[in-house]
């Protein structure tokens, strides 16, 4: 199952996880958000529930109100005593929600020094912009990380890039950055996070569109998402990419002073 800790919260109730069953709450068309708890307090909830917002929109379906999703977070927090985690909020209407810390894999440090490999994969997913779970998409993209022994895919179709199967994409050249332009990926938060990082530090972003052929133009490349945070990439299929480049160390030392407070 999956979920942790003693607690969850079902529409709107404290309850003892014993009586979570995935099936009644989950399914293909739920939209959900995965918020990661940093020292007892969630990272850019605000962000997470407007993105939450806008998924609900775009499906036509009525959320819970924002001000009981907020102490239901908390609740959660204190009832569980964890500290940091994930947590995953999904909803289904406004009568049918939960939200629950949920088991997370952090990359280890040593991911972080020397880059994860990373392979291209043929998808899509459709309505982009929506989080909504796409079980198969994402058992089936899980079952081929297993197989190949790689961290993350990254959806390429028509050799045009998009996003990985949870996360974004960044690449670097000359003190660039480049990543697919928002209409083609999910808005992660964390991708958010960054373009703000790198407005304020006046690094130069472009936003375009990206095919296959290009990568092998870029110097370094990493993956953004709440998990994984900002993690280098060392290979896309046969392509090595430098892990080591300052502009993206300067990226993961700004995103943590954010993180951590
Ligand atoms: N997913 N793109 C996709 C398809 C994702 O599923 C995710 C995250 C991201 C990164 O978004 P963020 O920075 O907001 O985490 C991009 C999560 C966390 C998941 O499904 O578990």
């Amino acid at each position: 199952m999956n979920i942790t800790g003693r607690f969850c919260i079902i529409n709107n109730q404290l309850t003892s996880v014993e009586e979570f069953c995935e099936n009644n709450i989950i399914n293909d068309h739920s939209i959900y958000e995965v918020i990661r708890i940093y020292n007892n307090k969630g990272a850019f909830v605000d962000a997470h529930l407007r993105r939450m917002e806008q998924s609900a929109a775009l499906i036509r379906l009525s959320m819970p109100k924002k001000e009981v999703i907020l102490y239901s977070i908390e609740t959660l927090i204190k009832e569980n005593i964890i500290e940091n985690g994930n947590i995953e909020i999904v909803i289904n209407n406004d009568q049918n929600w939960s939200i629950r810390f949920i088991p997370h894999s952090y990359p280890t440090d040593e991911q972080y020094r020397k880059g994860v490999d990373t392979m291209l994969y043929d998808a899509i997913r459709e309505n982009p912009n929506a989080k909504v779970k796409r079980i198969n998409l994402r058992q089936a993209t899980a079952n081929f990380i297993q197989q190949k022994g790689i961290y993350e895919v990254l959806y390429a179709h028509n050799n045009q890039l998009s996003e990985g199967s949870r996360s974004n994409i960044f690449f670097i050249k000359d003190k660039q950055l480049y990543t697919t332009p928002v209409s083609t990926v999910l808005p992660g938060i964390t991708r958010e996070v960054v373009i703000d990082i790198a407005q304020a530090n006046a690094i130069l972003v472009h936003q375009v569109a990206i095919s296959t052929a290009e990568l092998s133009q870029f110097d370094a490349a990493f993956l953004t998402g709440t998990s994984p945070e900002i993690l280098p990439i060392s290979t896309i299929n046969a392509l090595h990419f430098d892990v080591n480049i300052s502009l993206m160390r300067l990226l993961i030392m700004r995103f943590s002073q954010k993180t951590t407070g």
